[in-house]
């Protein structure tokens, strides 16, 4: 067949497998530095295998790599889908993959030794930014060039979504990465001091606003009415979706910086944008979960679309959560304390990781011509997993946060601290066994899925869909 009548799935395969492959490894790099927490002793006073080195690698293994991969398997199947055309640029589309897979590479070498510009979710240094940029702007021109040479008129709202990921990514990681190299190992930030840390933070929340959510929409977008079988819910409200989403995250990063050196007033208005914030992120949520009506039976014979149903519930749950935690009054209690943690996570594992395996399991078998996954109940098995353990990281990690905050600001009548530091570490240990348990549960279903996947493909030959009429 010639090879402009296919799609190009080559690199949604790739990708797809790196998943799976990053999602282990940096779940697995989780679970170790959460079992360090529990027994501080398994660093064995090794600097390589310290809290503090491997926390950062943790991080940017499950949102650029993990997270990373998932966005760029599902967005050249989804853009390719849907613009009923091969992807842009073979070369450039397989550049990206290399680019990208250096990238991770370079991370996870330098991140242990301790090379970092300690800016978090953009620790790597600036060799490597450079690298990042490059990549970047080939995926921009991979993506939009589709778009540009799509054979439908319209442009389905997940592109939207994966669009505006893409755009607002390279702009957040040129201007935070602005830095002054005095090494080839060492930089400093261009910004100084309240400006460095609102950089930062604008940086960090758009991060989370883009990277972590409105690519996954995107992603959202596409599987759930596929899997489900229905059309989105509402169009016209992805729409507003869409816009409100995009035009409202953008002001929200000051809450990460509530009582600090950052003027009263930027303060303020971040949490404002934040409560704001919470319309169009449960109107997102409504429009995934509605996709369903009038097809509910499905969620109870079909685990894939369990897996995509209850991360929306999760990505709803977080939604509530921060803004509530960008209240300046609530905040004063869940800063620094590990109430932040199980946020992060509910949104992490319970929204981004849920709705990443969720489509995986969608792609594999159509990657590689298979009627459907080996087994179902193993699938099965891996939602109750991963749905069990993201609760008991999360709970465990909200009476934590909660007792840190109280037991912090705990004061006797004489005005002295009613408790030390110390106490209040101490009073975290058996929270964070159960965080430990509840993360090691979510290995070992991401496993299940692994070996569910090499019982898929083995003996399979890698399949390329030619170009339909259908999205
Ligand atoms: C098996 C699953 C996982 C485990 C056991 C785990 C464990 C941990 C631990 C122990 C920390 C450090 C907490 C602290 O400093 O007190 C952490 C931080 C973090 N993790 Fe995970 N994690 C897992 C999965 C994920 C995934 C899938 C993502 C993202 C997609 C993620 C994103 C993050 C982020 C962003 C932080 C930093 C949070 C902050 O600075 O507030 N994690 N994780
Ligand atoms: C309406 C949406 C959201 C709002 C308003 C919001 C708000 C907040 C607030 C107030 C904090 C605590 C800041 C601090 O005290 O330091 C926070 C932390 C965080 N949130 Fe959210 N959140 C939202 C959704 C999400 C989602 C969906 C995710 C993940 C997919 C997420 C990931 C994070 C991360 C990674 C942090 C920790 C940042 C750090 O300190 O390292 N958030 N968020």
């Amino acid at each position: 067949m010639n090879a402009q009548a296919t799609y190009n799935y080559k690199v949604v395969r790739q990708f797809t497998v790196m998943t799976i492959v990053w999602g282990i490894v940096g779940m697995l790099v989780g679970v170790l530095i959460a079992a360090e927490l529990v027994w501080p002793q398994l660093s064995m006073n090794l600097p390589w295998l310290q809290f503090g080195r491997l926390r950062p690698l943790h991080t940017n293994a499950v949102i650029f790599a993990f997270g990373g991969s998932a966005l760029f398997a599902t967005s050249y199947y989804v853009v390719q889908r849907t613009c009923q055309t091969r992807l842009f640029g073979d070369k450039l589309a397989a550049f990206t993959f290399w680019g990208w897979t250096t990238v991770i590479v370079l991370a996870a070498i330098t991140l242990p030794l301790g090379i970092t510009t300690s800016k978090e979710y953009a620790e790597l240094e600036w060799p490597i930014d450079l690298l990042i940029t490059v990549v970047w702007v080939a995926y921009a021109i991979v993506f939009f060039g589709t778009i540009v040479k799509r054979r439908v008129k319209h442009i389905y709202v997940a592109n939207w979504f994966y669009g505006a990921f893409i755009l607002t990514v390279a702009v957040l990681h040129i201007v935070n990465s602005a830095e002054l190299p005095v090494s080839m190992t060492k930089s400093y930030s261009v910004y100084p001091g309240a400006i460095d840390a609102m950089v930062q933070w604008w940086y960090g929340h758009n991060a989370v606003g883009f990277f972590l959510t409105a690519g996954f929409l995107g992603m959202m977008y596409y599987f759930v009415p596929k899997q489900a079988g229905r059309p989105v819910y509402s169009y016209r409200l992805s729409v507003v979706h869409f816009w409100a989403l995009i035009s409202t995250y953008m002001w929200a990063g000051p809450h990460h910086l509530h009582y600090t050196a950052l003027p009263a007033w930027a303060q303020s208005l971040g949490m404002v944008f934040s409560l704001i914030l919470l319309a169009p992120s449960w109107g997102g949520m409504i429009n995934g979960i509605m996709t369903l009506s009038g097809a509910w039976h499905k969620l109870r014979t079909d685990p894939i679309l369990k897996f995509l149903i209850v991360s929306l519930s999760f990505y709803g749950m977080s939604t509530f959560e921060g803004p509530m935690m960008s209240i300046k009054t609530v905040n004063a209690l869940s800063h620094y304390t590990d109430w932040t943690i199980g946020h992060v996570h509910s949104g992490a594992l319970g929204w981004v990781a849920m709705v990443s395996i969720g489509a995986v399991y969608f792609l594999i078998p159509r990657l590689f011509g298979r009627e459907q996954m080996y087994s179902i109940r193993l699938i099965d098995w891996h939602f109750w997993m991963s749905t069990i353990g993201v609760v008991l990281y999360i709970v465990a990690m909200w009476i934590a946060g909660v007792m840190q905050g109280l037991m912090w600001r705990a004061v006797n009548d004489d005005g002295t601290l009613t408790y030390s530091f110390v106490e209040s570490v101490q009073a975290m240990h058996p929270f964070y066994f159960v965080r430990f348990l509840g993360g090691a549960l979510f290995l070992v279903g991401m496993l299940l899925m692994a070996y569910n996947v090499l019982k898929t493909v083995s003996g399979a030959r890698p399949v390329d869909a030619p170009i339909a009429q259908t999205a």
